[in-house]
């Protein structure tokens, strides 16, 4: 399928010279969201995962529906204030800005195996600083999905020793 056809490309947001990638598009449309969920399933499926992480919001829209498929559980990356409990924290910064997020001290026990997951790969800061949480808390990294990869930003090239996946590429 081309999920690129139900992307929309929004020009000049939130920022001039942003070309922002809009995934509403392609949530609207049922069956191709649910086509697109299948994609970073046959990925996953390929991995030893015990449980998936994604940074909010977005990374929600992938993971959670990902994690009820797989019948794994999802554990969220929230933006500082946001999860009630005892959280690690970590400062990282954005294609536009700058921010903290945090998880759950308690959600990632020593040894389990992490698939990370979020809609776009862009400079790779916010993946970066889920891996380093994730990794700080005991947990193995054995995947990273994403629905879409910026490849002119060059988030790659900080996830070289991870295994990836991008359902497409800009
Ligand atoms: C966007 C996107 C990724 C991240 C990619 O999230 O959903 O999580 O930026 O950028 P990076 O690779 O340069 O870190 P955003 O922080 O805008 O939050 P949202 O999902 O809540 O809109």
């Amino acid at each position: 399928m081309d999920f690129k056809q139900y992307i929309t490309i929004v020009e000049d947001y939130p920022k001039e010279g942003i070309r922002f990638k809009d995934i509403t598009t392609l949530m609207q449309n049922g069956q191709v969201y649910k086509a697109a969920i299948q994609e970073l399933g046959k990925y996953a499926s390929e991995l030893d995962v015990d449980v998936i992480v994604g940074p909010e919001a977005r990374g929600f829209v992938v993971g959670c529906p990902l994690a009820v498929e797989m019948e794994k559980g999802f554990v969220p990356v929230r933006k500082a204030g946001k999860l009630p409990r005892e959280v690690l924290s970590v400062d990282y910064g954005l294609e536009y800005g700058k921010d903290s997020l945090t998880i759950h001290k308690d959600s990632i026990t020593k040894g389990q195996k992490v698939l990370i997951t979020d809609d776009l790969l862009a400079t790779g800061g916010t993946i970066e600083a889920t891996i380093k949480m994730v990794e700080e808390l005991g947990g193995v990294v054995v995947g990273i999905a994403f629905l879409i990869e910026l490849s002119y930003l060059n988030g790659r090239d900080r996830l070289s020793q991870y295994n990836t996946f991008s359902l497409v590429t800009y």
